[in-house]
């Protein structure tokens, strides 16, 4: 049978940009392609696979609730795997977060953060970075600032004002510095842009997903704090890229030490099925009042299973601190191909969420970075981009990487550079 194209069936305003790869199934950290290959999976579904494809003890939950209940709206019914799923995402949230409002998704992960702060501080304006990504659903969509495409026709948006994300190896400065500059612009903007009393919230990516895996400082994150508390607005953290373990650390907050107000969470909570979360204190969270904020499928319970055992799975086999040490290990043969290859500007990034710049963020670093990509392709490797201008690989394995498949992954980009730059 000819195979149909996703051109003629789904809408083309989707990134169908890379690889676009037919396959058929996929395990662990392998994809069964079409073509009858099996590749290496980094992409690990776009950090939503911390314990790689299709984890027996994830499917096995799966099946299971299925077997039971597969959906009650909440509100309408009560079910315990979501009230057990709260308990055990409060266990392991930093502070005081302990109260959820569960969505389907990262954006509304990110939308609830927003609704959430708008109505319990009674203001409306919302400070995000440039760089910044949070979502394509409208409110969200107000916040993302890593490319003006995707915002491109869909003015105006909710209001939000962007602020300058640090970036060192952009402003050619120590991490310190850009963290200052970027901590004066945002005190540039509430003299000159927004009065701190009508913000309502500052939501920031304590590491930056979507835009390069551009790491923030704890003392621009404090800076954050700071100015958040100065101005009576809630302190956002987006951790649906860097949540549940892939930094070395639960979360990105508790690597730093700061801890947010709200945190919008999703991708890797629920191996992959479509969950997210709005988390809060219980103090912030009960100034939402009934009916201001709802759902039909968020925190379905079959989604919900698959949480409880991903959160178990990760709690047993100690798979955040196992990304510290794997990270280390990767960060360390990724910088020893730098010193071979002077394509690459930087390695970067804490625990398994590893960013790899190629070149200068010109044209021609990005297509440089797509050769790269084919290259890895052809010699069985998975792997996605990210970065403002195309130029960043986004070294991402499911937490509970092999070595053997680490090695094979790092000796593939290896050649796949080798190949792109003609050596
Ligand atoms: C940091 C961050 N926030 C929000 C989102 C949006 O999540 P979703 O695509 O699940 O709506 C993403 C998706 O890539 C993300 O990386």
């Amino acid at each position: 049978m000819a195979h149909r194209s996703m051109h003629d069936l789904l809408a083309p305003s989707l990134s169908i940009d890379w690889p676009n790869m037919p396959v058929v199934r996929a395990e662990g950290t392998r994809v069964y392609g079409q073509d009858g290959r099996v590749y290496l999976d980094f992409v690990s579904g776009m950090a939503a696979l911390p314990l790689g494809h299709n984890h027996p003890d994830v499917v096995a939950a799966i099946r299971e609730q299925a077997g039971l209940l597969i959906h009650a709206p909440v509100g309408v019914y009560q079910y315990d795997v979501l009230l057990d799923l709260a308990e055990d995402l409060a266990a392991v949230m930093p502070g005081d977060i302990g109260m959820f409002f569960f969505g389907n998704s990262g954006s509304e992960a990110v939308e609830g953060a927003v609704k959430l702060a708008r109505h319990v501080t009674g203001r409306q304006m919302v400070i995000a970075f440039r760089g910044g990504f949070h979502g394509r659903t409208l409110g969200a969509l107000a916040l993302t600032g890593s490319k003006a495409k995707y915002r491109h026709g869909y003015h105006p948006l909710p209001g939000a004002v962007h602020g300058r994300f640090p970036d060192p190896l952009r402003d050619g400065v120590s991490a310190a510095e850009a963290a200052e500059r970027a901590l004066k612009d945002l005190d540039e903007i509430l003299v000159h842009v927004v009065a701190p009393e009508d913000v309502a919230a500052i939501i920031v990516e304590p590491i930056q997903g979507e835009g390069g895996y551009v790491p923030a400082t704890r003392e621009f994150l404090l800076g954050l704090r700071e100015r958040a508390d100065q101005a009576g607005a809630l302190l956002i953290y987006d951790e649906v890229q860097t949540g549940f373990g892939r930094t070395g650390e639960m979360f990105v907050a508790q690597h730093f030490g700061v801890t947010p107000d709200v945190m919008a969470v999703a991708k890797a909570i629920a191996s992959g099925l479509p969950l997210g979360a709005t988390a809060s204190t219980p103090e912030i969270m009960r100034g939402w009042t009934p009916a201001s904020h709802g759902t039909t499928f968020g925190g379905n319970p079959v989604a919900a299973a698959a949480a409880r055992a991903t959160l178990r799975v990760l709690r047993e086999e100690g798979l955040p601190e196992r990304a510290r040490r794997m990270g280390a290990a990767a960060t360390q043969a990724l910088r020893a191909l730098q010193s071979r290859h002077p394509e690459i500007s930087e390695v970067r990034g804490p625990g398994l969420m590893i960013g790899v710049e190629f070149g200068e963020r010109r044209p021609d670093d990005a297509a440089f970075t797509k050769d790269v990509l084919r290259a890895c392709l052809d010699l069985g490797l998975v792997i996605y981009p990210c970065g403002i201008a195309g130029s960043v690989l986004r070294f991402i394995p499911p937490l509970n990487v092999s070595e053997s498949d680490l090695s094979q992954g790092i000796e593939i980009l290896d050649h796949a550079i080798a190949k792109a730059s003609g050596r």
